[in-house]
């Protein structure tokens, strides 16, 4: 079969770009090794920018993030036994919503679909070919038969364990890496929110954030040993350890309910530059990954693609390449930004086992001047509302 874009990945980046071309009479198909099913329930990210709820909005999948997903006009810093609001809307004019990826994949499918969209969920031995040439193509399997497109472009949209970024030839890549050593224990509760802002809390036995997911789910994180495991935790061990790091002397009390997902996330920060090799273009996790804090993935996915899909439309109407050929440039610049701030904010708030005394104080001086001068709380509000 042909196509003009093959897409591997039907995550938020190769979903909103399926979407988007379709926008602008571009032909894709769009390939996924899980099941429909699987990536609608699969609960990760839920903070999305205002740019990212704009691109939602004027493209016409908004409709029930704008009635589902809540609004927030601030967050709060939590260190030294007290809370410091951030007033994001104060300080920026602009606000973040939490919706969950999962939702927006629920929303973006559903898009696709009821515009007769070719997606493919299920398939395996997925494979790129002849992306030096102007005619690639991707191979894989669906229901034991084995398939081909021939497409102008292949875009890898398959996520950081990805066949796609692998398909650069020797050298014609270079990978930044950073590893954390720390993970985040993950939890899913039900119950109201605790809060009606998100909580990021520094203590000296590890970061902690307090989020939600719906005014019935609430998301709870906190830091932990990223070789731990899920079973050293008994629900108990886990609310004592909130409680330890959350709760102040101000009266402010964690909601506890029954824990329904326990998960341990490893943290990275990873570039991979530049973002394209031949007709192979990389978007979203594909091609860089970050550290949760600040929840910057999701919209540098949804950043990527909305930048390639205005490269493409100039490809197809007006036959220019200049987009294509600035599509890792103008990308990386956003993608550097964000992983300058996921870095920042993971310093700043997380425990290093490693840190000296002094390396700890300097932390805690850092923190109390953030909250202290407006000058940096604009400079941080900026980079969490994504105001650039
Ligand atoms: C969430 C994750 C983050 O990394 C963050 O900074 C805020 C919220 C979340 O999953 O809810």
């Amino acid at each position: 079969m042909r196509t003009q874009v093959a897409i591997v990945g039907a995550g938020p980046a190769g979903l909103l770009l399926s979407h988007l071309l379709h926008l602008q009479g571009i032909e894709s198909i769009v390939l996924e090794l899980r099941s429909r099913a699987d990536i609608e329930a699969t609960i990760r990210a839920g903070v999305l920018e205002q740019g990212s709820m704009d691109i939602l909005n004027e493209s016409g999948v908004g409709e029930r993030m704008r009635r589902e997903g809540a609004l927030h006009h601030g967050f709060e810093f939590a260190f030294g036994g007290e809370r410091h609001r951030i007033d994001l809307t104060e300080l920026t004019g602009r606000a973040i919503t939490v919706y969950p990826q999962h939702e927006v994949i629920i929303d973006l499918v559903a898009a696709r679909l009821a515009a007769g969209g070719d997606l493919r969920f299920e398939v395996s031995e997925v494979a790129l070919h002849d992306i030096d040439t102007s005619t690639p193509s991707v191979t894989f399997v669906q229901g034991g038969e084995a398939q081909r497109i021939d497409a102008d472009f292949v875009i890898g949209a398959d996520g950081f364990h990805g066949v796609s970024r692998p398909m650069f030839p020797p050298g014609t890549r270079e990978d930044f890496q950073r590893v954390y050593p720390f993970g985040w224990f993950g939890i899913l509760v039900e119950s109201a929110p605790s809060s009606d802002e998100l909580i990021y809390a520094q203590h000296e036995r590890g970061f902690a954030l307090v989020s939600t997911r719906s005014p019935t789910v609430q998301r709870l994180y906190f830091q932990c040993d990223p070789h731990d495991k899920v079973e050293h935790w008994s629900d108990d061990r886990i609310w004592s350890e909130l409680h330890a790091r959350l709760e102040h002397n101000d009266g402010w009390k964690l909601k506890e309910g029954k824990i329904f997902q326990k998960g341990i996330i490893g943290m990275r920060s990873f570039v991979c530059a530049p973002m394209r090799h031949g007709r192979l273009f990389l978007a979203g996790d594909a091609a860089h990954i970050v550290p949760p804090t600040g929840a910057k993935g999701m919209n540098l996915a949804i950043s990527d693609v909305r930048i390639l899909a205005g490269a493409l439309d100039a490809f197809y109407k007006q036959g220019t390449e200049d987009g294509l050929n600035g599509y890792s440039e103008a990308a990386l610049k956003r993608v550097w930004r964000a992983e300058y701030f996921s870095w920042w904010m993971t310093r700043l708030l997380h425990t290093f086992a490693d840190a000296s005394p002094f390396e700890r104080r300097i932390q805690r001086a850092e923190l109390e001047n953030v909250v202290a001068s407006r000058a940096m709380r604009t400079a941080l509000a900026e980079n969490y509302v994504g105001a650039f």
